[in-house]
């Protein structure tokens, strides 16, 4: 078949690029002409420098030329067409909704060529990126404005993680489909043949605004997991000190029905996409007069995650953090990724700098180029002068008076040892994401540790352990949870 993808960000680029797997013909179109230009390369660090999943680069080379074919214009391809896919993002405005000037800029100008075709076959117009309840209808009105013929409109929201594109393009959990007509159906059959009547892959058919709300659901109740953990089983962890969080994690989950994934408390979940998505399903459940006190809460608690361990180290560790170094590891919304979009991490710079430190010493494996060129450039406020950026996690720490682990990168696992051996107490270590097994040998050498969904532990509890023997079974209750 013919298709065009329009849009070659994180949704777009790899879902061209496993489409002409399957030997489809494939147009991948943007209007930013850097971009296009890194993709025809078919360089990996080209193509990776824009969007980098693994296996990406390897399918694009694969299909260059042959299947897939990247342009910024698509004025002689809409001919003969027979699918488009729109892969526009759609950022958040201030009042949550979501922005749609990238979407109607692409879907005015696609109108356009679309009403001057010769070959008026019919032709699908599929919302791929996650856009609110309506906008299929929206687009349809858009092609009637300008006069398109032989057109149908469809919703087939993309439900891929990050660092998953290529694996869960081949082989997702769903495909959902809204469509309004048989015809439309079966052209998309036809695109997706490889999953429809698979044994494994639900294939599900239904109207627009009902795929176009699975996408809304299936995000908001994944960060609703994620918040019920933070806001619950963390709170109670950070309660009741014999309480194992692990152990927790396991107990509940076991049964058949609650979900595993979510369970992992952290100081809160970033990417562009949970945070957008609630806050626009909550403007548009607001607009309808319904009332969103759920979504809010699970909102809120989230935001409230992400700083939450800088009050309770004021409050419950009194650590004064005016005119202090503090390490900062991690600067990804998540492992495996250079995104730094709704990142705790960036909460936690703007609560640290309120509080006066003297400076961040800040390390992340692939997130500092971003980091400093963008987010934290001084160039937008100043005081990101404080931050400062080294080449590993042991000198970052060098001279700190405390660290704070905001991502879960694998290699953070090992920290205890880069400690002990980098920093003398008394030293805290904040711990956002539970990184750090064997974090009562450090309490035991004198250093305070204060984790996500855990009590403060302190060299006073490790001294009370070893005349008393009372605190034992905190610490070592501890220990057996995090592996
Ligand atoms: C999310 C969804 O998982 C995808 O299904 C969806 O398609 C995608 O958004 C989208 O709408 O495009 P993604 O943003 O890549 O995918 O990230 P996740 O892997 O879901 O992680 C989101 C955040 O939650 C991260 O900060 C992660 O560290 C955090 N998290 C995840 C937790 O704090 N605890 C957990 O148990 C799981």
């Amino acid at each position: 078949m013919k298709i065009i993808v329009v849009g070659t960000g994180f949704v777009g680029l790899p879902h061209a690029a496993v489409l002409s797997e399957y030997g489809h013909e494939v147009y991948a179109y943007d209007i930013d002409e850097q971009r296009i230009n890194a993709y025809k390369s078919g360089k990996r660090e080209e193509i990776e420098r824009y969007v980098n999943e693994p296996g990406l680069a390897a399918s694009v080379a694969e299909s260059i030329g042959s299947y897939l074919f990247f342009t910024t214009d698509i004025t002689d391809v809409v001919d003969g067409t027979d699918i488009v896919f729109l892969c526009l993002n759609t950022p958040p405005k201030r009042d949550g909704s979501s922005d749609l000037s990238y979407y109607l800029n692409a879907t005015h100008h696609l109108a356009k060529l679309l009403a001057k075709r010769e070959n008026k076959k019919r032709v699908v117009l599929v919302n791929k990126s996650t856009v609110p309840v309506g906008t299929a209808r929206l687009l349809e009105n858009i092609m009637n404005e300008h006069g398109v013929e032989n057109f149908g409109v469809a919703s087939n929201p993309e439900f891929l993680a990050q660092g998953n594109a290529i694996v869960g393009s081949r082989r997702p959990d769903r495909v959902a489909i809204g469509a309004d007509n048989e015809e439309d159906f079966e052209i998309l059959r036809r695109v997706y043949s490889q999953f429809v009547n698979h044994v494994r892959i639900r294939y599900l058919e239904t109207t627009p605004e009902t795929a176009e709300a699975i996408k809304y659901m299936a995000n908001t109740l994944l960060l609703t997991y994620i918040s019920f953990w933070n806001g619950v089983g963390g709170r109670l962890a950070e309660s009741f000190s014999n309480i194992r969080m692990e152990d927790l994690k396991i107990g509940v989950t076991s049964d058949d029905r609650i979900s595993t994934w979510g369970s992992y408390v952290s100081n809160g979940a970033g990417g562009s996409c949970f945070g957008k998505d609630i806050q626009s399903l909550i403007y548009q459940l607001n607009n309808s007069g319904r009332p969103t006190d759920l979504l809010q809460a699970v909102y809120n608690i989230n935001e409230y995650q992400k700083t939450y361990l800088i009050d309770r180290a004021v409050y419950e560790a009194g650590f004064n953090f005016n005119q202090k170094t503090v390490a900062l590891l991690g600067l990804a919304f998540k492992k495996r990724t250079n995104d730094m979009r709704d990142s705790a991490a960036l909460k936690v710079v703007e609560s640290l700098l309120a509080r006066g430190v003297k400076a961040i010493r800040a390390y992340d494996p692939l997130a500092m180029d971003d980091a400093q060129n963008i987010w934290f450039s001084p160039e937008k406020n100043h005081l990101f002068d404080r931050i400062s950026y080294y080449p590993s996690a042991r000198e970052a720490i060098a001279g700190s008076d405390a660290l704070y682990i905001s991502t879960d990168w694998e290699e953070f696992r090992g920290l205890a040892h880069t400690i002990e051996t980098t920093v003398k107490p008394p030293y805290l270590v904040i711990d956002g994401r539970r990184m750090i097994p064997d974090f009562r040998a450090l309490v035991s050498k004198d250093y305070e540790y204060l984790p996500v969904g855990g009590t403060l532990l302190t060299p006073k509890d490790s001294a009370r352990k070893n005349t008393k023997g009372q605190v034992s079974d905190d610490l070592s209750s501890e220990v057996g949870t995090i592996k």
